[in-house]
């Protein structure tokens, strides 16, 4: 069964959150580096797709290291960065990895050839429109159309401290009629979500992922230093739960039309339900599922079969046809933003206004 978004095809609707199994396979089998322990005990393929880190147009280090080769002897400054870089924080975690990833070029030499059993989303991040355009164009040469479901854009991330929202509107006018792939937009719950989304839809995105991290301190409460080394980090986990929920609602009832790709939270079929209650067309796994305190990752087995058992459930489950508070047209208000769009653009592509508010070929 292949499930249609919008152009975007999966294989069913349970998804993987951007990074949290890296770049969908490891180099060895050994050291998982970059990818949860607990994606061993899963057959990735079974995902309706399985998205990547964000990869940028060169390697970068970010708040993290790029080395993969580590000594024992080396071990505990591995463990030290990490650190910095990933925290479990109350009901759930504080990272700061700020893009490190070993760039779109070495990714397709190295895991793209390797990760052809996934259905693959190539997650994609840029400080200029300049920069996004050629990562479009650098995906378009490498994969072929339906090598990969979609290209996810990220401009939401706090990790890398930079305001995207300055060049969001430029990026989309340029990038994405120039791809091959459908393109997802990835909206942030810190920002005018329901601008970033008009702005996708106006520009010819095919979907957006909801929602990123929200941004987050901790500080030791000893000595008031921040736990991460970028002082500021990105919240993930239960606790934002409630707020993905919003965010895809409030979309839904300012009317928003396009798939929407839920993540924030999720852990299991219940999780699964209220955000297709709320309104998705797919939900994700994020660092609730594939993060554990390290000793748990020995339940790793147990957690592989749960999982199993997740995706057989999805499999088999249809979605409302409807959600119940879910009130189309309903626009909200429009909120100041830099570059507003006119109030024009929550286009319906094809598929949907041929089919009602939603695809058909989406209820299979
Ligand atoms: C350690 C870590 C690294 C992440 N890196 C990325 C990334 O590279 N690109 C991205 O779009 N989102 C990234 N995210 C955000 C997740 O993809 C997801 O949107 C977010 O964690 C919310 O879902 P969750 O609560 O289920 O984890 C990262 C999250 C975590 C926990």
């Amino acid at each position: 069964m292949t499930i249609d978004l919008n152009g975007i095809q999966l294989r069913n609707r349970l998804l993987t959150s951007a990074s949290l199994l890296g770049y969908g396979a490891s180099k060895s089998r050994l050291i998982l580096y970059g990818l949860s322990p607990i994606a061993q005990w899963v057959p990735l393929e079974r995902f309706g797709a399985v998205t990547t880190r964000t990869l940028t147009l060169e390697p970068r280090a970010g708040h993290f290291t790029l080395q993969e080769d580590w000594s024992l002897r080396e071990f505990p400054e591995l463990l030290r960065l990490y650190g910095k870089a990933l925290h479990k924080v109350d009901a759930g975690w504080l990272n700061a990895f700020g893009w490190s990833n070993i760039g779109l070029a070495r990714y397709f030499d190295e895991y793209f050839g390797r990760t052809a059993g996934l259905n693959r989303i190539i997650s994609v991040g840029g400080f200029s429109a300049d920069e996004i355009e050629q990562l479009i164009e650098s995906v378009n040469e490498h994969a072929k159309p339906g090598e990969i479901a979609a290209v996810e854009l990220n401009a939401s991330c706090h990790n890398v401290n930079f305001p995207f929202n300055t060049i969001l509107e430029e990026a989309l006018r340029r990038a994405v009629p120039k791809s091959r792939h459908p393109v997802i937009l990835k909206v942030s719950p810190d920002e005018d979500y329901r601008w970033q989304a008009r702005l996708a839809a106006s520009y010819g995105c095919a979907a957006v992922t909801a929602i990123n991290t929200v941004k987050g301190l901790r500080l030791h409460p000893d000595t008031g230093e921040p736990y991460l080394r970028n002082r500021y980090g990105a919240i993930s986990g239960r606790a934002i739960k409630p707020i993905g929920l919003r965010v895809v609602a409030e979309l839904r009832d300012a009317g928003f039309r396009l798939p929407i790709i839920a993540n924030g939270g999720i852990r299991d079929f219940d999780d699964c339900r209220e955000y297709f209650w709320a309104g998705a067309d797919a939900v994700s796994l994020g660092s609730s599922v594939w993060l554990q305190p390290m000793p748990l990752y020995a339940l790793g087995p147990l957690e592989g079969l749960r999982i199993r058992r997740l995706i057989s459930r999805i499999e088999r489950f249809a979605p409302p046809e409807r959600a119940p508070h879910w009130t189309p047209g309903a626009e909200a208000a429009p909120s100041a933003q830099p570059s507003p769009v006119p109030a024009e653009p929550m286009i319906v592509p094809p598929v949907l206004a041929s089919a009602g508010d939603v695809p058909s070929a989406d209820r299979a």
